[in-house]
C-alpha cells in the first residue's frame, strides 16, 4: 500500500519528513496481511538473507553479522533535558545533540532501499490498556517480526482515524546502499555509529545501526518497556519485564503469578511450565512484558501488550520447554540458530544427540566436534503466541487478569536460596530494587558477571531508577490490602562441581505451589534474616530424587554471606542520592539489623 490510504496527516507528515532526510527509494505502508509476509520474505528468499525451512512450514533461518548479535547497553539512551531524569543506571546524552548526531547519521541513510511504514498496536486493538506505534524501518526482517510480534495492518490504521495518538519509531540498519551495490545478507552500521535513543518527554524513539531483536523491533523492549514506564508513572500504572501466567490448583483455584527476571534468566520457561505437582495446571499469557493498572474492584490487572514470544533458543528441548517446542513448529522465524543438512534448526541443548553435520551461524561447516557452538548463544525464536498449546484463553482479555503473586529472581550461583518471601510491601519492593543477576549473551558485553537488575529493569527503566523504587512504593500504598504478595526465587544455585543443584523448569512448580498456599494461609513459613522461608515439610517434593542435604543448602540462609549482600546492596542504592525513597534506606537498616 503506499501512504495515500492513510487519512491521518499527522502520521503522514512524519513519514514525509522521514523519507526528506532518509532518502529511500520507496516508501510502502505495511497491511499486515499474510501476503505481505509471504511476499517480503518470498524476496529475502530471493536475495540470500531468509532461509526457508522444509521441516517447519511458513518457516525461515537468518543469520546476523557477527557483530549484531543481542542489544546494546552500552549504546542505549533515555535523553532527557535534564540528566537527572535519566538517572545513574542510564546512558544520557542531551537531546539536542543526540538529535543533531542522529539526523547526520540519518542523512540519506536509506538509499537503495525501502521504506516501510509499520503501523502497530501493543495490546488488543481497541482495549483501553493498548498503545498505538508506528515504526518506520528499512529492514524487511524487521517488518515479517513485527508482524508475529504485534498486531500490525490496517485495522491499526483504522483505529488511528483521522488524529488518534500513536508513538513515532524510527529505525534505519544504517547501511545505504550506491547505485548497483550488492546489499549484505544483514546489513548494519559499526558499533560505534549504532544508538538506541529514547525521547521519553516527547513519547519518541530514534534507533540507528543495528537489526537484531531489541535494538529494531521497536515495540518491545523501546516502546513497552521504556517509554511505556514513564508513561505508567506519569498516569499510575506500571510497565514491566514480567511473564504472567495462570496457575490452577487440583480444587480449580486460579492464581495469576507475574515474575520479573532479568534477560535470560527464565520468563518463557516459567510461562510456559508443566507443572510436575499432581492436579496443578498452568497457562500463559506472557512470557516477557506486563501493563498492570488498578481495577475498578482495586486489585491489580496485567495485560501482555505482544502477540508473539521472542523467546532464547539454546536451552529450549522436550525435556525443558515442550510447550515453546510445539509453538515453534510451524510460521516462526529462527535468527541464528544451526540449519541442519534436512533443512531444519537445531541449538545446543535440544533433545537427542547433536547432528552429525550442520551449517553454524556464522554459515560455516560444523560438526560435533567443532570448536564452537552451532548457534549463538542468543539465538532466537520470533513465534507467534496464539500457535502455544497452553496460551491462556484469556491472554486478549482486554481487562487483563488480576494478580496474585509478584516472583523477582535472578542467576545467582551461591549466596541467594531457592526462594524466599518478603515480610511486608516496603520489604518486597526492597528485594526487587536490589536483585542481582549474573549476565547472559542477551546483551552485547560480559557474560556472566554479577550485578545489581533492579526489578530485572536496568536496562529497560525509562527514567531516574530511584523514581521508579518511589513508583512501586506509591503502587502498593494504592493497593493497600489487595496488593499482591511478593517472592524471590533463584532455581540457578551450583554445586562445588558447578552443577545446577535445583532442577528447575517444571519442578518450579512445587516452588509456585507453596507461594499459592501462603497466599491461601495454608501454610506456615520460618522467619530468616532474609525473609520468610518455607519449611522443609511444606515443600511439596514428592516424587522428586533431590538429597536431603541438597535441600538443606538451596534453602540455606548464609548470614555472613548476607552481611557482605548488604554492604554491596548499600553501595547499590547510595548511587540514587536524593532519590532514592527513604523507606529502602529503613529496610537495609533493618535487614542489617535483623542480621546482627
Ligand atoms: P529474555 O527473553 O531475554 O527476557 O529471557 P527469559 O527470561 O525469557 O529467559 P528464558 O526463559 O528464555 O531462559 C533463558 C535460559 O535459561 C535458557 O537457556 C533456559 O534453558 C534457561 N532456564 C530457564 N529456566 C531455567 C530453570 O528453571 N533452570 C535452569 N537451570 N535453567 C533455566
Ligand atoms: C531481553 O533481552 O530481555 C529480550 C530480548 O527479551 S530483546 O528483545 O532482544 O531485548
Ligand atoms: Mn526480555
Amino acid at each position: 500500500m503506499n501512504m495515500d490510504s492513510c487519512r491521518h496527516e499527522g502520521l503522514k507528515a512524519w513519514v514525509r519528513e522521514v523519507a526528506a532526510m532518509c532518502r529511500p527509494d520507496s516508501v510502502y505502508l505495511c497491511d499486515g496481511s499474510r501476503e505481505e509476509y509471504d511476499r517480503l520474505m518470498a524476496t529475502m528468499v530471493a536475495s540470500g538473507s531468509a532461509i526457508p525451512l522444509n521441516k517447519r512450514p511458513g518457516s525461515f533461518l537468518f543469520r546476523s553479522h557477527p557483530s549484531d548479535v543481542a542489544r546494546v547497553e552500552d549504546r542505549t539512551y533515555i535523553s532527557t533535558p535534564d540528566p537527572m531524569d535519566a538517572g545513574p543506571t542510564n546512558n544520557w546524552i542531551d537531546p539536542v545533540e543526540l538529535k543533531e548526531t542522529m539526523r547526520r547519521l540519518y542523512d540519506g541513510c536509506m538509499r537503495g532501499r525501502t521504506l516501510y511504514v509499520i503501523p502497530f498496536s501493543m495490546g488488543p486493538i481497541g482495549s483501553p490498556i493498548s498503545k498505538i506505534g508506528v515504526e518506520i524501518t528499512d529492514s524487511p526482517y524487521v517488518v515479517c517480526n513485527m508482524h508475529i510480534m504485534t498486531r500490525v495492518g490496517t485495522r491499526v490504521i483504522d483505529e488511528l482515524g483521522k488524529d488518534g495518538e500513536f508513538i513515532p519509531c524510527l529505525h534505519s540498519v544504517g547501511a545505504p546502499l550506491q547505485p548497483g551495490q550488492k546489499d549484505a545478507l544483514w546489513p548494519c552500521a559499526p558499533m560505534e555509529q549504532k544508538y538506541i535513543s529514547h525521547f521519553p518527554e516527547e513519547n519518541l524513539i530514534w534507533s540507528y545501526g543495528s537489526g537484531y531483536g531489541g535494538n529494531a523491533l521497536l515495540g518491545k523492549k523501546c516502546l513497552a518497556l521504556r517509554i511505556a514506564s514513564a508513561m505508567a508513572r506519569r498516569e499510575g500504572w506500571m510497565a514491566e519485564h514480567m511473564l504472567i501466567l495462570r496457575l490452577t490448583s487440583p480444587s480449580g483455584r486460579r492464581y495469576h503469578i507475574a515474575a520479573a527476571f532479568p534477560s535470560a534468566c527464565g520468563k518463557t520457561n516459567l510461562a510456559m511450565l508443566q507443572p510436575t505437582v499432581e492436579g496443578w495446571r498452568c497457562e500463559t499469557i506472557g512470557d516477557d512484558i506486563a501493563w498492570m493498572k488498578i481495577g475498578p474492584d482495586g486489585r491489580l490487572y496485567a495485560i501482555n501488550p505482544e502477540a508473539g514470544f521472542f523467546g532464547v533458543a539454546p536451552g529450549t528441548s522436550y525435556s525443558s520447554n515442550p510447550m515453546a517446542m510445539e509453538t515453534v513448529r510451524e510460521n516462526t522465524i529462527f535468527t541464528n540458530c544451526l540449519l541442519t543438512d534436512d533443512g531444519d534448526i537445531w541449538w545446543e541443548g535440544m533433545d537427542g544427540d547433536p547432528p552429525a553435520h550442520g551449517i553454524d551461524w556464522k554459515g560455516r561447516d560444523w560438526t560435533p566436534s567443532s570448536p564452537e557452538p552451532g548457534a549463538h548463544a542468543n539465538a532466537r525464536f520470533t513465534t507467534p503466541a496464539r500457535q502455544c498449546p497452553c496460551i491462556c484463553p484469556d491472554w486478549e482479555n482486554p481487562e487483563g487478569v488480576p494478580i496474585d503473586i509478584f516472583i523477582f529472581g535472578g542467576r545467582r550461583a551461591s549466596v541467594v536460596p531457592l526462594v524466599h518471601e518478603a515480610l511486608s510491601w516496603d520489604h518486597g519492593v526492597f528485594l526487587g530494587a536490589t536483585a542481582s543477576s549474573e549476565t547472559t549473551a542477551a546483551n552485547i558485553g560480559d557474560i556472566g558477571a554479577l550485578r545489581r537488575d533492579p526489578f530485572a529493569m536496568k536496562p529497560f527503566c525509562g527514567y531516574n531508577m530511584g523514581d521508579y523504587f518511589q513508583h512501586w512504593l506509591d503502587m502498593g500504598d494504592r493497593l493497600g490490602s489487595k496488593a499482591p504478595r511478593i517472592f524471590y526465587v533463584n532455581w540457578f544455585r551450583k554445586d562445588d562441581a558447578g552443577r545446577f543443584m535445583w532442577p528447575g523448569f517444571g519442578e518450579n512448580s512445587r516452588v509456585l505451589k507453596w507461594m499459592c498456599e501462603r497466599v491461601d494461609g495454608a501454610v506456615g513459613a520460618q522467619e530468616t534474616t532474609i525473609g520468610l522461608m518455607p519449611l522443609e515439610k511444606d515443600l511439596d517434593l514428592q516424587g522428586l530424587a533431590l538429597a536431603p542435604e541438597t535441600l538443606r543448602e538451596l534453602l540455606r540462609v548464609d548470614d555472613d554471606a548476607y552481611r557482605a549482600e548488604a554492604s554491596s546492596i548499600e553501595k547499590h542504592l547510595e548511587q540514587f542520592g536524593s532519590r532514592l525513597p527513604e523507606r529502602l534506606r529503613a529496610q537495609l537498616l533493618a535487614l542489617r539489623e535483623r542480621l546482627g
